[in-house]
C-alpha cells in the first residue's frame, strides 16, 4: 500500500515548515524546545525514540500553560467565564481531533488517558457484553502487549478464544492465514495499524472489509500511525480506532477512542462517577449521552487542550507530507546503516512503501541494553528492549532488539549520528 500526500493536505504557502511539498525538519525542531538541549556529557540530544514518545511542541507547551494560567476551571460543572471557557477549549480540542482522524462526528471521539486505557474501554464495556463462550477473537502476532492483554483477560473470564493472524519472518501479516481464521466466524479482529517494534504498515481497510464480510467488528489499534500516516477512520471503515497523544506530540495522559455512534449508544459505561449520569438516584442512575457517558470524573483538561493543539499543528504541517517525510527518511536510513554496518542485524519489511519510520536491529555480538548505553554517551536515545512486543521477538527468535524511531522532527544528520554511533559501539567491543 503506498501513501502519498492527502489531496487535503493544508495548503502549504505561508508555512515555513513546509518548502517545494515536503517538510523541512531543520525549521520544525525550532519548535521543539528539547532539541535544542543537550545532554549532561555536552553532546547534542538526538532523540530517536518518538515511537516511545514523541517530543512537544511549544504550541502544545502554551496551550496547556495558557489553560492553566488563564482559565483553569472544571469543564461542563462551572456557570462563570473561566469554568465556560475551559469547556469550550475542551470541546474544541475533541473537534480538532475529530478532524485529524475525519471522523463524521466529534461527539463519536471519547477522550481516554493513552490507546492503552481507549482498548480497555472497548474490552470491559463492549466485550463484557457481547463475548459469549467459545467465541473467537482474532489478533495478530505482532500486537503490542496493550491490544493483546485485554483480550486475554476478556478470554479468560467469557471463555473465549484467542486467534492470531501469523506473520512473515520480515514481519508482514499472512492475510491468506487471516482469511482461514475468518472462517471461524470471530465476533471481533483486533490488529495494529503500525507496528512499533517493526513499523509495518498494515492494510487496515482491506483487512477491515474481509473481517465485516465475515460478520467481525473490527478495532484498530492506531498509537504509531496517528502520528505518522494520514487516517481517515471513515475510509478505514473500522468500528473501533485508538490512539495516544503522547506519541503524536500530545502531552502524556491524552487520548482517545473514535467508534461508531451507534456502537457508543449500545456499550454499557465504562468507569462509573460523575459527569457520565443524566440522573442518579439512591438505587439506579441513567446515563449521559455520548462522549460524555465514557469520561466519567473530571478528565485531564489541559491533556485534552494539548491534544487538540498537537491534533491542529499535524494538521498543518499535512499527514501526507509527514508520512512522506518519514518514507524519504527510511529510504535515507535503511541503506546508509546497511552500507557502514553490513553486519548489523535489521529486522522488519524493507519495502518502505509498508513501513514507517521505525528501525529495530541488533548488532552482533552485543547485547541490546549495552548499545543504547553507549548510543546514550554519544547524545542518541533509542529504546532497548521487547518495546511490548514479548510474542513478536519469540516469534523472530529474538531476546531484545535496540529499535530508532522517528518523527516529524528527525533529520538524516540524526540517522548519521546513529550510524556514527554504531562504530562507537562496536569500538568499545572490540568489533
Ligand atoms: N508503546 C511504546 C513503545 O513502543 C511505549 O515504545
Amino acid at each position: 500500500m503506498t501513501i502519498t500526500a492527502r489531496p487535503d493536505d493544508p495548503a502549504a504557502a505561508g508555512n515555513p515548515r513546509i518548502r517545494d511539498g515536503r517538510l523541512v525538519p531543520e525549521v520544525i525542531r525550532a519548535d521543539f524546545p528539547i532539541l535544542a538541549t543537550t545532554t549532561s556529557n555536552g553532546k547534542p540530544l538526538v532523540y530517536l525514540d518518538s515511537a516511545s514518545t514523541s517530543q512537544k511542541p511549544l504550541t502544545v507547551i502554551e496551550a496547556m500553560d495558557e489553560y492553566y494560567r488563564g482559565y483553569n476551571a472544571n469543564v461542563h460543572r462551572g456557570i462563570y467565564e473561566i469554568g465556560e471557557r475551559s469547556t469550550a477549549a475542551y470541546e474544541r480540542a475533541r473537534a480538532a481531533v475529530a478532524r485529524l482522524l475525519n471522523a463524521p462526528d466529534a461527539h463519536e471521539i471519547i477522550f481516554t488517558r493513552n490507546a492503552t486505557e481507549a482498548i480497555n474501554l472497548v474490552a470491559y464495556s463492549w466485550g463484557r457484553r457481547n463475548i459469549e463462550p467459545g467465541d473467537a477473537i482474532v489478533l495478530t502476532e505482532m500486537e503490542h502487549h496493550a491490544n493483546l492483554v485485554p483480550w486475554q483477560l476478556l478470554a479468560q473470564e467469557k471463555d473465549g478464544d484467542l486467534e492470531f493472524i501469523p506473520i512473515t519472518d520480515d514481519g508482514i501479516l499472512r492475510l491468506d492465514v487471516f482469511e482461514v481464521l475468518l472462517r471461524l466466524k470471530p465476533k471481533l479482529v483486533a490488529f495494529t495499524h503500525v507496528s512499533n517494534t517493526l513499523g509495518t504498515i498494515n492494510p487496515v481497510a482491506d483487512m477491515t472489509r474481509m473481517a465485516h464480510e465475515a460478520g467481525a467488528l473490527v478495532l484498530v489499534d492506531g498509537a504509531q500511525a496517528v502520528p505518522h500516516v494520514p487516517v481517515d477512520v471513515q475510509a478505514i471503515g473500522a468500528d473501533f480506532y485508538a490512539f495516544s497523544g503522547h506519541k503524536m506530540v500530545a502531552p502524556t495522559g491524552s487520548g482517545a477512542l473514535w467508534a461508531r455512534r451507534e456502537l457508543l449508544e449500545a456499550m454499557p459505561p465504562f468507569l462509573a462517577g460523575g459527569e457520565m449520569i443524566r440522573e442518579v438516584h439512591l438505587r439506579r442512575s441513567e446515563w449521559n449521552e455520548i462522549p460524555w457517558k465514557f469520561e466519567a470524573g473530571t478528565p485531564d483538561i489541559a491533556a485534552a487542550i494539548g491534544l487538540g493543539a498537537a491534533a491542529d499543528y499535524l494538521r498543518e504541517l499535512g499527514m501526507g507530507r509527514v508520512r512522506e517525510h518519514e518514507r524519504e527518511l527510511l529510504d535515507y536510513a535503511l541503506p546508509a546503516i546497511a552500507a557502514a554496518h553490513p553486519d548489523l542485524a535489521l529486522y522488519g519489511p524493507m519495502d518502505t512503501s509498508i513501513r514507517g519510520g521505525v528501525i529495530p536491529f541488533n548488532v552482533p555480538g552485543v547485547h541490546p541494553h549495552d548499545v543504547a548505553q553507549v548510543l546514550d554517551r554519544s547524545g542518541v536515545a533509542v529504546r532497548a528492549g521487547h518495546h511490548c512486543t514479548m510474542p513478536l521477538h519469540e516469534r523472530l527468535d529474538l531476546p531484545a532488539t535496540v529499535r530508532a524511531s522517528f518523527n516529524v522532527y528527525t533529520t538524516r544528520a540524526d540517522i548519521d549520528a546513529l550510524i556514527a554511533g554504531i562504530s562507537e559501539v562496536k569500538r568499545v567491543f572490540g568489533g
